[in-house]
């Protein structure tokens, strides 16, 4: 199936029509609430198309100055998961992070965001630290890997 998946650096206009797709996520977000995370920063905007159609993007960007690069967001529209879509998106940003000489992926991520902790748990990420919330739920957890 990865095979199938073509993943391209796209402006962000792309990232905003397949944001909306993502229900987890808010459908309002547009361009502007990309544009003032990563300004003036190293940036990468991708999406992932299967025959023509986009599926799913990660943003990312170089939060911390510190030798990592951080994937901001990422989502698969809900018609287009478990196809490998996600696998293909972090393998290019991987790919991508380190020919640029960064040398460790960051992200943080949710206790319910589920699918993606087995990701990142599956695909070598160590977790370094836990933000408490009220609700356990919405702890925010960060992860790291190695490139
Ligand atoms: C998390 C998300 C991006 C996964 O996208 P996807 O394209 O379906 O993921 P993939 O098919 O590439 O799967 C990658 C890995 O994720 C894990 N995974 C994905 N879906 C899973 C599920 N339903 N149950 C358990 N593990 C799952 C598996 O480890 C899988 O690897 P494997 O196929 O080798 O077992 C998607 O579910 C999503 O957009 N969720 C809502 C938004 C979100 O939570 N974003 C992350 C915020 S930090």
């Amino acid at each position: 199936m990865t095979d199938k998946i073509i993943i391209k650096e796209v402006p962000i206009d792309e990232v905003v029509k397949v944001n909306a797709t993502i229900v987890e996520f808010d459908a309002q977000y547009q361009k502007d609430y990309f544009d003032n995370k990563y300004k003036n920063k190293d940036k990468l905007i991708i999406v992932a198309y299967i025959d023509n159609h986009p599926t799913g993007y990660i943003v990312g960007y170089d939060r911390f100055e510190d030798g990592s690069f951080y994937c901001w967001m990422a989502g698969v529209n809900p018609r287009f998961r478990k196809l490998s879509v996600l696998k293909a998106l972090m393998n290019y940003e991987n790919a991508w992070a380190k020919e640029k000489g960064y040398n460790t992926i960051k992200i943080k991520t949710r206790n319910n965001r589920r699918e993606m902790l087995s990701y990142l748990i599956k695909y070598g990420f160590a977790f370094t630290e836990v933000i408490q919330y009220p609700d356990i739920d919405n702890n925010r957890i960060l992860l790291e890997k190695e490139l």
